[in-house]
């Protein structure tokens, strides 16, 4: 496996792999890599002919008062994990080889990147476009995986490659749970024993809401509802945003007569938690249910 620290290094790598026609998987990580984490990488070796993992904790994402020097790093370890499954190259650059002094060019997606965590994080979506948008001019990757969990990212990124007509095929993968259903994340690592446990609440709310879309309700408060009353249900959560919206656009739907993505964003302790599902409205609803 290939281990490169410079844009110079994996830029040829790649640009060797595209002279010999085979096809670039990439995978962009902050690394404390989970089994969240390496399902994409699956995706991409199995999609794929070769893959490449980056590894950098992107500041530009991060607010002023968030976790950007708490965030979990472990390259060493992830380094050697993505080695036994197969990666042919990690990307790990230091800052400064991804903004050199004077960088000064961010990437700003409209409206898409507005609600939800983008109320909560101003700036988290421009520091995430700008960086996957210097990666993939870096690596000219064929497709990228992306995780569902993050749902707003996901859908921040679907934009920027159709607006910026980039050349890349961008392929979502599944939500990794643990058996008692809190989906994975690095930031799991900071919860407390009680905050983890209160933490299953997330998913179990979500299922509440789908139960009551399954029964035929598709008013949007009620989905909600469903959520914030699990949550509520334990003293260690405070829910930050619960919502119902349309899956590309991220606005807020009106009713469950479509997909929608159901979204809930929570602090366990200081540790925010984000989780989602989608949702179908229920095909044999009765008239005027919800
Ligand atoms: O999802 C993440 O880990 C990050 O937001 C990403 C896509 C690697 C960009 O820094």
């Amino acid at each position: 496996m290939e281990l490169a620290r410079t844009e110079e290094r994996i830029r040829g790598v790649c640009e060797d792999w595209r002279e010999d026609g085979l096809q670039i998987g990439f995978v962009p990580t902050m690394g404390a890599l989970h089994s969240g984490h390496t399902s994409l990488v699956d995706i991409s070796l199995e999609r794929a002919d070769r893959t490449v993992v980056s590894i950098f904790v992107n500041p530009t994402q991060f607010g002023e008062k968030e976790d950007l020097d708490a965030y979990p790093r472990d390259p060493e370890s992830d380094a050697n994990a993505l080695r036994e499954m197969g990666v042919d190259a990690v990307f790990l650059p230091s800052e400064e080889e991804m903004y050199p002094p004077g960088y000064s060019t961010y990437v700003e997606v409209e409206g898409v990147s507005d609600g939800l965590c983008g109320s909560f994080r101003p700036g988290h979506f421009r520091g995430v476009a700008t960086v996957c948008t210097v990666l993939f001019r870096i690596l000219r990757p064929h497709l990228a995986v992306f995780g569902r969990k993050d749902a707003q990212q996901l859908a921040v990124i679907r934009r920027l490659v159709r607006d910026l007509r980039l050349d890349v095929e961008v392929v979502a993968g599944p939500i990794v749970r643990e058996p008692d259903g809190l989906a994975l994340s690095s930031r799991n690592s900071y919860l407390s024993r009680l905050e983890r446990e209160q933490a299953t609440a997330l998913y179990r709310g979500l299922l509440r809401a789908e139960g009551l879309a399954g029964e035929g309700r598709t008013d949007p408060a009620a989905l909600r509802s469903a959520v914030r009353a699990e949550i509520e249900s334990q003293p260690l959560l405070s829910a930050q945003y619960v919502e119902l919206v349309d899956p590309s656009t991220m606005r807020p739907l009106e009713r469950l007569d479509r997909r929608g993505l159901l979204a809930v964003a929570v602090f366990a302790g200081r540790t925010r938690l984000i989780d989602n599902i989608l949702i179908d409205p229920p095909e044999n609803r009765e008239e005027g249910a919800g």
